[in-house]
């Protein structure tokens, strides 16, 4: 079977509860950061792993995810006539390096319920699953670095992160044992269990799960059996430990920064630090931060 990872997966039918009221009316993954919605960062992240499939699992709102990834025969007019070379690049950019298409998740069931609606679209080979929300500033980007693991071990891969213990029960938590990669063993782990959201005392390490996948298709025969779990949800991660049976799993400690964008205050956090990055914005941007009297 192929090793070669060409789709990627995004679930954005989730309800979006921790960004009300603005997520009433739009899906999360549609907020921009700076200037892009969340989403856009997400699909450039797979496009430059060398994934074009993209494949969007949506709910509510999913006219403006669908209208973002189109053609805007309108806009793109107008701007042409006005002369607006650069603005057209911008919109027309991302629409011509990707193929998307979309499937519905008719209920919110929970993310393994999302993962496993894409299967059709999937078909049998390997996959990525990225969750939008997850924002990830990376040199080399973090699906290209999963990747890598997937095409020599050929076994499911999670990207975790380490997380202060005192934060680590809001995430889904690995056990681990070390494996070498690329001449280390900090980085590559073999994944011996998978536990969603553990109180602190029962958190097996401090690396946390986060929104970054590749899979093999046999998860999907592992979703299918899977029955609600934390939170009265089908989880993702109850159907990577029926799939750790089977074979291999392994957890890779990504190298770049993540925001969790999904989140109020991880937003704000990543508008800032995103418009600091930017050659257009950044210089007065620190500036007119300087000034506040903090
Ligand atoms: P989250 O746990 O962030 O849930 O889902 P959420 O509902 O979107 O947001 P909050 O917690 O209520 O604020 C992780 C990812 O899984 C998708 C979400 O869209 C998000 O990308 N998801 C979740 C689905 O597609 N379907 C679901 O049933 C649940």
């Amino acid at each position: 079977m192929t090793k070669n990872v060409r789709k990627a997966v995004f679930p954005a039918a989730g309800l979006g509860t921790r960004f009300l009221p603005a997520t009433k009316s739009q899906p999360k993954e549609m907020l921009p950061l700076v200037d892009k919605p969340i989403i856009q960062y997400g699909v450039e992240e797979a496009h430059a792993s060398g994934i074009d499939n993209i494949i969007i699992v949506t709910g509510r709102g999913k006219s403006a995810i669908e209208d973002h990834f189109d053609i805007s025969f309108e806009l793109e007019h107008l701007l042409e006539k006005r002369g607006k070379q650069k603005e057209l690049d911008l919109v027309r950019k991302i629409s011509d390096l990707i193929h998307v298409s979309y499937i519905r998740q008719k209920e919110a069931l929970g993310l393994g319920h999302a993962v496993s609606v894409a299967r059709e679209l999937v078909g049998e080979e390997p996959f990525a699953v990225v969750l939008a929300d997850d924002v990830i500033d990376a040199e080399t980007p973090c699906l290209r670095q999963l990747k890598n693991v997937y095409e020599k071990f050929a076994g499911g891969v999670i990207a975790v992160m380490e997380v202060p213990k005192e934060r680590i029960s809001a995430y889904g938590v690995v056990a681990v044992e070390p494996v070498e990669f690329n001449g280390t063993k900090d980085r590559l782990y073999r994944v011996t269990d998978l536990v969603e959201k553990p109180p602190l005392e029962d958190a097996p390490s401090n690396l946390a799960i986060i929104g970054r996948y590749v899979l093999p298709p046999e998860v999907f025969d592992c979703l299918d059996r899977i029955q609600p779990g934390s939170g009265g949800e089908l989880q993702l991660t109850d159907g990577l430990r029926l799939l750790m049976e089977q074979g291999p799993l392994y957890a890779y400690r990504f190298e770049g920064r993540r925001h969790d964008a999904g989140d109020k205050l991880g937003f704000l956090k990543a508008t800032v630090e995103f418009a600091l990055g930017r050659d257009d914005l950044g210089g007065e941007f620190r500036e007119y931060l300087k000034e506040l009297k903090l």
